[in-house]
């Protein structure tokens, strides 16, 4: 019988218990993570993280509520942590997998992620959190099925492909963690070397077999660290029907752009002729001709074609400098308020045309220098990773020592760049509205832990509050990971129902590890466990918490 261990902590009545035994199962996976010197695509002796010898990692196939039971054993020289992008981690921030809630795993050793797919259904990907590991590999595609009694708004495709394309370095990203500190050689992972699909560089591209007359699901996700890129296929449109955990209102594209850290899901039917077609995915903002490594290509492959390979050019796409072109799709892309997804119909209890905003924050991201030292910015504070997680020090000391809450300026940017450990408290149970301004000249991604964000408006140059009248109410669609154009602004309503220590970062890895990430802090008074999870049994210690292994908890500030 399949009965599910862990949730026996969410359960307090009988009711519940019977509900959880019903609907979710426990599955497991046990992982090693390598550093394979053999496995470089292009060819080089750059290191790759391989999980099971395999890159990309494999595939978590879960369905919602289901309990995702991970061992994780670290086989690399140096620590690590993975991070389920997008995953909720309802009321346990403790599985997040990032610097500020989980103690790494440490050379050598192994640890076990336990966490459920709550409330979710979708496309999302995990990869390497610290140490810029992510250049390195180490990512995986994860899906998160509709349980059996919940109709999926289109018909049941053939097969489904999980395609992880992404930008790729040809240099050891211990070299480029370093580098990318220094003044002189900032530069370092602004330029990448080649997209690839699937780990597979076009000298031996990534095929996909399909039967002429049926349709099939790309799950298409950005694992990369810089580039946005437009995906497109020779000969064939593409319907948009999901993106991060929403299903869409199905639009027929030619291409799509998808940003660092996002994932769709496209249909694409394969009703040409018996052939062979390209598969191509094209940086944007960024000069790249037929034959440069930066545009990946694939193949789909019909399955009775004789071609030995695709013919004719590679199919043309929007120009990559064409901003207005990406600004103009991502607003076609709405939430199908009558589709269902995790529930029958949750979307009807998260109209957001006339909710009341709590808190409001203002982030610029920009780059500069902190003290002669090259970092990205929020606010002009660059974000400095202390040794103990904010939710240890959180859970044990009140912060004591690690962070003070609230120093950090959420809707001015400081005159003078500096350092912070900033974490910012959310309200629970408001409605918090972002509004993400990118000072800088590329384009940027923002991605929360946590939640969905109902990403409302895209807009140019300063945002003020009469830009609201502009916002999309209606039918935003829901993400966990949304693209922010240079000199733009976007703006996004998060329901901050979920207690936890949550990161709000760039999804660019290099803006990320160099500062450009903050906290934000959700507290519940209500020290019921039901509310929010106590740490797990097996919780990893260090930083301040190293030599006393069992800490008592401290009374939580305003409990
Ligand atoms: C994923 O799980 C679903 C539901 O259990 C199953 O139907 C499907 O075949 C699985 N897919 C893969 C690739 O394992
Ligand atoms: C490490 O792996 C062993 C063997 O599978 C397992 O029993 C143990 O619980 C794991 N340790 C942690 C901390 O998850
Ligand atoms: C295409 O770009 C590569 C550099 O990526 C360059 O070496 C090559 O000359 C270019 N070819 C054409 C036809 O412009
Ligand atoms: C929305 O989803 C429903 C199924 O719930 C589907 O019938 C309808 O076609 C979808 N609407 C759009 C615009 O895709
Ligand atoms: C919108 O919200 C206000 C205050 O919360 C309420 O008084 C009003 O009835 C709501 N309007 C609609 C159309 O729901
Ligand atoms: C959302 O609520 C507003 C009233 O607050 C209503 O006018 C609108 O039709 C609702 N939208 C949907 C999609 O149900
Ligand atoms: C941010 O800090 C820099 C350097 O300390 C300073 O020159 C700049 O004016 C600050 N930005 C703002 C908007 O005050």
């Amino acid at each position: 019988m399949a009965f599910c261990s862990a949730c026996g902590w969410l359960v307090l009545s009988l009711i519940v218990a019977v509900l959880a035994q019903v609907n979710c199962i426990d599955i497991y996976y046990q992982w090693i993570v390598s550093l394979d010197y053999f496995l470089d695509p292009l060819g080089g002796s750059k290191p790759v993280i391989t999980i099971n010898g395999m890159f990309p990692g494999p595939l978590i196939n879960s369905t919602t509520n289901d309990v995702v039971h991970v061992n994780v054993f670290n086989d690399m020289n140096e620590p690590m942590l993975i991070t389920w992008n997008g995953i909720q981690q309802r009321l346990n921030s403790w599985q997040d997998g990032v610097s500020g809630t989980n103690c790494p795993i440490e050379p050598g050793t192994n640890w076990t992620y336990v966490f459920q797919t709550k409330d979710q259904i979708g496309t999302y990907t995990y990869f390497p959190s610290i140490l810029m590991q992510k250049v390195a590999g180490g990512y995986g595609p994860i899906r998160v099925n509709n349980r059996d009694v919940i109709l999926v708004p289109f018909p049941k495709p053939e097969a489904e492909f999980d395609l992880l394309i992404g930008d790729w370095f040809r240099d050891d990203h211990k070299l480029l963690r370093i580098y990318s500190r220094f003044k002189s050689s900032n530069s370092y992972l602004d330029e990448p070397d080649a997209i690839l699909i699937n780990g597979k560089g076009s000298a031996n591209p990534e095929s996909l077999t399909v039967t002429k007359g049926k349709t099939y699901r790309l799950r298409i996700s950005n694992v990369g660290s810089v580039f946005s890129f437009n995906v497109r296929i020779q000969n064939h449109k593409m319907v948009v029907v999901e993106t991060e955990g929403s299903y869409t209102n199905q639009i027929t594209l030619d291409s799509l752009d998808v940003h660092v850290g996002q994932s769709y899901s496209l249909l694409v039917s394969a009703d040409q002729d018996d052939a062979d077609y390209y598969i191509v995915a094209a940086p944007k903002l960024h000069e790249a001709n037929e034959t440069s490594p930066l545009i990946a290509k694939g193949i789909l492959h019909y399955a009775d074609s004789v071609a030995a390979q695709p013919a004719g050019p590679l199919p043309e796409g929007p120009d990559p400098f064409d901003l207005q072109f990406s600004i103009n799709q991502a607003k076609s892309i709405r939430w199908n308020l009558t589709a269902g997804a995790a529930r029958p119909n949750p979307q009807g209890t998260f109209n957001v045309t006339n909710i009341t905003l709590s808190q409001t924050f203002v982030l610029h991201g920009s780059k500069g220098e902190i003290r002669g030292t090259p970092g990205y910015l929020v606010n002009n504070v660059s974000y400095l990773t202390p040794d103990t997680p904010l939710k240890l020090a959180d859970y044990f000391v009140n912060g004591a020592g690690v962070y003070k809450l609230d120093e950090f300026p959420t809707h001015s940017v400081k005159d003078a760049a500096d350092y912070g450990v900033s974490v910012v408290s959310g309200t629970h149970k408001g409605w918090l509205e972002i509004v993400f301004h990118n000072d800088l000249a590329v384009m940027d991604s923002w991605h929360l832990d946590g939640f969905g964000m109902h990403v409302v408006g895209y807009g140019d140059g300063e945002w003020t509050p009469a830009a609201r009248e502009t916002y999309n109410l209606y039918d935003p669609v829901v993400r966990s990971t949304v693209q922010v154009y240079p000199g733009g602004w976007t703006a996004v309503y998060v329901f901050l129902d979920n207690p936890g220590m949550w990161n709000l970062r760039s999804q660019h890895v290099k803006h990320w590890y160099l500062g450009q990430q903050l906290y934000i802090r959700v507290h519940d008074d209500d020290p019921n466990p039901a509310k929010e999870k106590p740490p797990p049994t097996n919780l990893l210690l260090c930083g301040i918490f190293a030599t006393s292994p069992s800490p008592a908890p401290a009374p939580q500030a305003g409990g």
